[in-house]
């Protein structure tokens, strides 16, 4: 550990569980100096802040945050920039994960899912960006997710709105370092969390521990693009090296996911 996070004060929303949560722990055991937790759910944010506070007092500031509603996320952040003058980190991570046919998505869930997973993730960037560049410093991190870098049969709700993410997420990392910015986007498999939630999470998941490890390591080492684990990673080369064997992998889920819906009514 290179003491990258000591000291740091850091927004995180989605902070009441999950991902979100497991960042906000971390931040914290590595020395962070406030995380400012953002959420909607008020009872869940305040049950694991008030935990968090016995463990690192005066440490931990929830703040009730619906990320698609931008003077809410404008609140969260400046709250956080001016408990000390700065804004070190700030994590847009709440979202929600979609896997439907197509039959059942409507034109409200499309904009229901675009304005959570991506208008949530810009009302933050686009906020803490001035915050930033007159600092002259500043990391944000995005999460996006594998399903944003290779196409997902039954997700292209979520897909959409995750590769907009990421390349968001790119293009101002190649604008803005200049000015002193960094910006990092994540983009995990499938992760033990409640997204979970009715569904018995795939045997290829992995727990909350080891993709905030993961992801603090490569943040640390200032990494753009963050995809693990190791499984997914053969898939992102898949696609974009052996495309055939790839589309056949893909063909075989989406007839896997068709039968589980006929059959089950579930994706898996
Ligand atoms: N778990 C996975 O397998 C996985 C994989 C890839 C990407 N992701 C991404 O990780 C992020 C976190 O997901 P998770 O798995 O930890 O899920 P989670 O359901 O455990 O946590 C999501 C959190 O976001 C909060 N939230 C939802 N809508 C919100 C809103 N409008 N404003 C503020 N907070 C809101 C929820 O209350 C919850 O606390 C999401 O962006 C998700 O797409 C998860």
């Amino acid at each position: 550990m290179s003491g990258y996070f000591e000291q740091k004060v850091a927004a995180v929303t989605g902070a009441a569980s999950g991902l979100g949560l497991g960042i906000s722990e971390e931040l914290l055991k590595r020395g962070a100096e406030a995380v400012f937790m953002g959420d909607f759910n008020e009872e869940g944010l305040k049950r694991e802040s008030d935990r968090l506070s016995i463990l690192y007092p005066g440490k931990v500031f929830p703040i009730l945050t619906d990320v698609t509603k931008l003077d809410q996320v404008q609140k969260l952040i400046f709250d956080a920039k001016n408990y000390a003058g700065h804004l070190d980190l700030l994590f847009n991570n709440a979202g929600m994960g979609l896997t439907l046919p197509t039959e059942k998505i409507t034109f409200d869930i499309w904009k229901f899912i675009i304005d959570l997973n991506l208008m949530g993730v810009i009302h933050g960037t686009y906020t803490a960006i001035p915050v930033m560049r007159e600092q002259g410093f500043g990391h944000i991190v995005n999460t996006g997710s594998i399903a944003g870098k290779v196409p997902v049969p039954y997700q292209a709700v979520y897909a959409a709105t995750k590769s907009a993410v990421i390349s968001m997420t790119e293009c101002l990392q190649y604008e803005l370092e200049n000015d002193g910015l960094q910006f990092s986007v994540f983009c995990p498999g499938n992760v033990r969390t409640p997204i979970f939630a009715g569904v018995t999470p795939p045997a290829d998941s992995i727990s909350v521990e080891e993709a905030v490890e993961y992801i603090f390591d490569e943040i640390e080492k200032g990494s753009l693009m963050i995809i693990f684990p190791e499984a997914v990673r053969q898939a992102d080369y898949l696609y974009r090296e052996k495309r055939d064997d790839f589309d056949k992998l893909m063909k075989q889920l989406a007839d896997e996911r068709r039968e589980n819906y006929r059959t089950k009514g579930t994706y898996c």
